[in-house]
């Protein structure tokens, strides 16, 4: 039995034919994947059910049970069981966690409202997503997938029947997603749907029992999971076949570029903790240095100090082709001829309200301006550069990026990165949120950016493409660089060996 069934929909942005008569299916207690390239219309299919896109600004019909449904706001379709967690997490972080999980649905007595009970009702539904944190602990002081399971505790507390998560594990440690996996499962046997968006291939195949694969606006395909596989999936989503997942050349690397010494760095607040640990390393012209490692274990924390964006205090040497360098801002790191790709689009990567081509050349404006004068001209040439390159799907150079699909916003973030040419590229989880097509273009691009001489360090938590783009790997536990590897001589096995401490 289908518990939702959704019909012809149809929804034009100005420029934009985001969803194009799409069909989707949803049986009572099945995890049903939504699959396809950024752009192709998942979320926008997942907010027209969610309300978010109120009746009258689609087209085609939703059925809930058997009934059409019409959903004037988010409350409508909560009242009809349906939740929404999308891709980027939406909590109030100066507000507690049982303050966030009721908002808008506080217990109330003759108008007031009942701490003790909302606190109380917030403790069980923590207990359900297996959370263990007070209910008045502060939203802002907890990690992204501690919001995450907020957000499904949030989303149970409204008698959920239909749960959409879109993207959950992009930002997510292992033992996270494990979690969320239990969870879901669990939900599952309980006779909850769920769908659940994603570009990891293992995770749809771990979870899903129906994947349906949207291109374009269109639905291509929906398969049951046990007739169907990894390629067949991909190649429906990109609409060819994609025989090679990682485009390995040979690199030549030359002189050193970059050298850190005895570098250290301590906490931002907690003053006296030490997130990074005498480390040392040198790094090439035309290499790619990949740096793996399990969440937590200070990759992140590196590379932002030496991109002069981290807060906390560091100490030891960092020379650039063999010259001491002093970096205690964005603006020296830049000079100094870093760049990076943050792994938080949003908080260091774009201005959301700001048009494809401003985002990309803001890094960059010596290159389109002229005595502090932009050239208008200029910016849309390097701004189409980058569109094309990247292959980003915008109706326009003055679209906001707010409004590009998630892997899309991704793409403008490392346009405008490459665009200041830097020597040292720093890429942290570069393909996060990014479909299998668009990775590829950007290891291509990567591949000809070491061709002619930049150095790039690669962080990602994906072991297959630190194996599949590094000429070298080093692995970090606890804030130290524990083991190096030729990337012949890497597996993923002995990768994560070292990662957890040998064990
Ligand atoms: N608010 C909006 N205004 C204008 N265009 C939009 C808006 N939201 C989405 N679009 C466009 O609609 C299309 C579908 O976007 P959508 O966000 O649904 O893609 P997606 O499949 O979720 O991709 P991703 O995997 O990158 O998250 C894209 O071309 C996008 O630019
Ligand atoms: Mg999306």
């Amino acid at each position: 039995m289908h518990v939702l069934e959704m019909v012809n929909i149809s929804k034009e942005f100005p420029g934009v034919k985001a969803l194009d008569r799409v069909n989707f299916k949803v049986r009572k207690g099945e995890i049903h994947a939504l699959c396809g390239e950024n752009g192709a219309g998942k979320s926008t299919l997942m907010k027209v059910l969610s309300g978010l896109y109120p009746a009258g600004t689609y087209s085609g019909d939703i059925v809930i049970g058997g009934e059409k449904k019409q959903f004037h706001n988010i409350t409508d379709a909560e009242k009809a069981g349906i939740a929404i967690i999308h891709q980027e997490l939406a909590l109030v972080k100066e507000m507690t966690v049982g303050e966030n999980i009721f908002l808008g649905a506080e217990p109330t007595k003759r108008g007031v409202i009942q701490w003790d009970e909302l606190y109380h009702n917030a403790a069980q539904w923590l207990k359900r997503v297996g959370l263990h944190i007070s209910p008045d602990t502060k939203i802002g002081s907890l990690g992204i997938g501690q919001q995450q399971l907020v957000e499904i505790a949030k989303a149970l507390s409204k008698h959920t029947q239909i749960l959409i998560l879109d993207e959950p594990t992009a930002a997510l440690t292992e033992s996270e997603v494990a979690i969320l996996m239990g969870i879901l499962n669990q939900l599952r046997s309980e006779g909850v749907s769920c769908v659940y968006i994603s570009h990891k291939m293992p995770e749809v195949f771990a979870l899903a029992d129906s994947i349906t694969v949207l291109r374009d606006g269109h639905t291509v395909a929906t398969l049951d999971r046990k007739e169907t596989d990894d390629d067949q999936v991909v190649s429906l989503m990109v609409g060819r076949e994609l025989t090679e997942r990682y485009p390995r050349v040979e690199h030549r690397p030359s002189d050193t570029v970059l050298e850190v010494r005895n570098y250290n760095v301590w906490h931002p607040e907690k003053r006296n903790q030490k997130v990074i640990k005498d480390v040392n390393f040198q790094l090439r012209k035309g290499e790619i240095l990949g740096i793996a490692g399990l969440m937590g274990a200070g990759r992140t924390e590196l590379v932002s100090s030496l991109f002069g964006a981290y807060g906390g205090k560091a100490t030891g040497e960092v020379l650039v082709e063999g010259k001491p360098v002093r970096i205690r801002s964005v603006s020296d790191a830049i000079r100094a001829g870093f760049a990076l790709v943050s792994e938080d689009r949003k908080r260091q990567g774009l201005v959301m309200g700001m048009d494809v081509k401003t985002n990309t050349t803001m890094a960059t404006l010596a290159k389109v301006s002229k005595l502090g004068v932009i050239n208008d001209n200029e910016e849309i040439r390097w701004g189409l550069k980058y569109v094309q390159d990247l292959k980003t799907k915008t109706a326009s150079l003055e679209t906001p990026v707010g409004t590009l699909s998630g892997g899309n916003q991704q793409k403008v973030v490392v346009g405008k990165w490459l665009m200041s040419d830097p020597k040292i590229l720093i890429m942290d989880e570069p393909t996060r949120g990014i479909d299998v097509g668009a990775k590829y273009e950007i290891y291509h691009l990567m591949n000809q950016l070491v061709d002619q001489g930049v150095a790039i360090i690669m962080i990602s938590s994906e072991l297959p493409e630190v194996l599949g783009m590094s000429d070298r790997i080093l692995v970090m536990s606890e804030g130290r660089f524990v083991r190096e590897f030729d990337w012949r001589d890497a597996t993923q096995e002995n990768i994560m060996q070292a990662a957890t401490g040998g064990k």
